[in-house]
């Protein structure tokens, strides 16, 4: 009964483009437009630039561990020869770039503390991180666990979802990990991204504890965000 209030509810595009959708390996051609969809569905699939104006610092934050270190575990969803969505793979979280390292390199090199479209939200993210840890609520430091090494991040554009698309993505690199011997896959969506939560929960994720809190962020109303934690292990 849930699940069919849940799919009748779901946004459906309003319209359904013509053209067949194509999932194939990322390739460093591809780069570019990758980080364009990264921006333009940074906010739960909507554009992030009314918190987050710079797209380099975004771009690099979110995808280009994935892009430059591991693209072998990267795939597109290309429509008509231009990429309008991704699925982002780690094999081993251990390996990745420290989110904090590139926001530091940023803060020096692109001046994300001071210029405008970014520097309310950098200088937010250090007053919640104080608030958070005299609350003592501030969120993991690592989600590394050998139960679910992997992790990953996909993003589509509006007119191609809810005709599959996802679901095919992340079916496939749920059958590589698996067919590797990889124990499990984790990872994070903002709790508030309904939508998103019951399609990982349809593709076999479940919610791991409860949702941490998540400095700087806020919706366009001033409500703080949290981040919710998913994981799926293989195996018996
Ligand atoms: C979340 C997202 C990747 C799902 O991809 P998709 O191609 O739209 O999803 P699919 O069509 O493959 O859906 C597969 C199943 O997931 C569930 N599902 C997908 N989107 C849903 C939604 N918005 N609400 C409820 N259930 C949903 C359904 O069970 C669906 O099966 P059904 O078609 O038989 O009803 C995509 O909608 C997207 O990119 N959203 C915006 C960005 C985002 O939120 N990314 C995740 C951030 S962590």
């Amino acid at each position: 009964m849930a699940r069919s209030l849940i799919r009748s509810l779901r946004p459906r595009p309003a319209s359904v483009p013509e053209g067949e959708v194509v999932v194939r390996r990322y390739e460093s051609r591809d780069r570019a437009q990758v980080r364009h969809v990264c921006h333009i569905t940074g906010y739960m699939g909507e554009p992030v630039d009314w918190m987050w104006r710079d797209v380099e610092s975004f771009a690099d934050l979110f995808t280009s561990y994935y892009t430059d270190a591991e693209p072998q575990s990267a795939l597109v969803a290309e429509l008509d020869g231009v990429v309008a969505g991704y699925l982002l793979g780690c094999v081993d979280s251990r390996r990745a770039w420290n989110p904090a390292t590139i926001f530091g390199r940023h803060f020096v090199r692109r001046g994300i503390g001071f210029r405008p479209g970014t520097a309310g939200v950098v200088w937010r993210s250090f007053g919640d991180v104080v608030v958070d840890a005299f609350r003592r609520r501030l969120p993991p430091v690592s989600l590394y666990d050998a139960h679910w090494p992997a992790h990953l991040h996909i993003d589509l554009l509006p007119h191609i979802r809810g005709r599959g698309v996802g679901a095919d993505l992340l079916g496939r690199w749920l059958h590589e990990l698996e067919t590797t011997g990889v124990a499990g896959c984790y990872l994070e969506t903002l709790g508030e991204n309904h939508g998103a939560i019951a399609f990982f929960e349809s593709m076999g994720f479940h919610r791991h504890g409860r949702p941490s809190s998540a400095p700087g962020l806020r919706s366009p109303t001033g409500e703080r965000h949290t981040v919710q934690l998913m994981v799926q292990t293989f195996g018996p």
